[in-house]
């Protein structure tokens, strides 16, 4: 089968790529390279001993998105591409509702024209807000609390309403939570063009001399020690959880909502820990205020997607670390 992958050459759809490659897609990659570089891709077809097909388009260009298709005969879209920093979000909002809703409109189209409708997106937990309780499950109400968050949401809404006006559309919305890690072999990892705001690599820069301190967003939440919890999950396990989605909705077509989470929440000070354990360096920090938008715990409820698309985590937090480290360490300034 051959697949369109949007957002291929970046942190999340350059590790599903390589392990779609490994297990016999074929694979066309679609990026403008905006916030990725070519280099991963290269590293996967060296990694995997396959090649696949890359196309610098981006998702704003009806005409050149529209020849991709023209020119391969693309069976089902995995559809990462998109912009992702939420404090960016917050000062451009106009870029992100136009990058990510106008450029996803684009694909659907164009996806419709040629008869494809088998589409898998990345949403993100971000579209829950702060949820009363947890582990947050598929049902629970959306409440996205920044322009990021919400172009998330609006696309789900989009992608609904596709599927309601035909149901020959086949979609599966993945609402990840915090994505971690790094391939095992320490050849393709995290390496956005810009200044990381994410707490694993700023760990990981802190350590590997790349930045000097990290400061902690508060630790006066009502958690054991105060610090946020999140559920940190391996992107190889993220990674697979596409290939299972996929291999779930092509045998059975509908519309279906999973979350991609391990079910276990680590605050920041945990994280820190093992990191620094698996890494034998000191992580320098400091007590900060809290980060504006910031809520105090967030893990998911994976049960659905355990029961429905036959797939469990495999990592844990101490893997992510080390897998993080390796690609730290042997590629302090990223793919350059
Ligand atoms: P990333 O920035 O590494 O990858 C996104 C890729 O899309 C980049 O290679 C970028 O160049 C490309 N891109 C952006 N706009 C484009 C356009 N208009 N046309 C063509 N290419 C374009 O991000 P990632 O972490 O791999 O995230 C992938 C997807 O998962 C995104 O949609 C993101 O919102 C979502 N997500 C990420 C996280 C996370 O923590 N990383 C969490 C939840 C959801
Ligand atoms: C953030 C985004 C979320 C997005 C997710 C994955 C915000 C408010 N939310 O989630 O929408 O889906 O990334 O891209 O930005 N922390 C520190 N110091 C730091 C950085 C982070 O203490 O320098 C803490 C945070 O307060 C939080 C935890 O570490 O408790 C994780 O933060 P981060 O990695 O940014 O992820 P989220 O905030 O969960």
């Amino acid at each position: 089968m051959k697949l369109l992958i949007t957002g291929g050459a970046g942190y999340i759809g350059s590790h599903t790529t390589l392990e779609l490659l490994n297990a016999g897609y074929e694979i066309v990659v679609v990026d403008n390279l905006c916030n990725s570089k070519e280099e991963s891709l290269r590293r996967i077809q060296q990694l995997t001993g396959k090649s696949l097909v890359f196309y610098n388009v981006d998702l704003l260009d009806r005409k050149n998105l529209d020849t991709v298709f023209a020119r391969e005969s693309i069976e089902s879209v995995i559809h990462f591409a998109g912009l992702k920093a939420v404090g960016e979000s917050v000062k451009m909002p106009l870029d992100y509702y136009y990058n990510n809703i106008t450029g996803t409109l684009n694909l659907c189209s164009i996806m419709s024209n040629y008869d494809i409708r088998t589409l898998i997106f990345s949403s993100s937990a971000t579209v829950y807000g702060d949820p009363h309780t947890v582990p947050i499950k598929e049902d629970f109400p959306l409440n996205p609390t920044n322009p990021y968050g919400r172009t998330k949401f609006m696309i789900e809404e989009i992608l609904k309403d596709l599927y309601n006006s035909d149901n020959r559309w086949n979609i599966a919305l993945l609402r990840y939570f915090n994505p971690v890690g790094a391939h095992g072999s320490g050849r393709i990892g995290e390496d956005p063009n810009s200044t990381p705001n994410n707490l694993m690599p700023l760990i990981a820069q802190v350590a590997v001399g790349r930045g000097s301190i990290l400061t902690v967003y508060g630790n006066d939440y009502p958690t054991p020690d105060g610090t946020g919890i999140r559920d940190y999950i391996h992107v190889v396990d993220l990674a697979t959880g596409h290939l299972k989605t996929l291999n779930k909705i092509v045998k059975d077509p509908g519309f279906y909502i999973y979350n991609l989470g391990t079910g276990r929440g680590f605050s920041v000070l945990e994280v820190i820990s093992a990191f620094e354990e698996i890494s034998g360096k000191k992580i320098k920090y400091t007590i900060g205020e809290r980060r504006s938008g910031d809520i105090a715990i967030c893990y998911a409820d994976p049960a659905r997607a355990n029961r429905e698309l036959s797939w469990k985590t495999y990592f844990g937090i101490n893997d992510m670390c080390v897998d993080m480290w390796r690609w730290q360490s042997l590629n302090p300034n990223g793919y350059e």
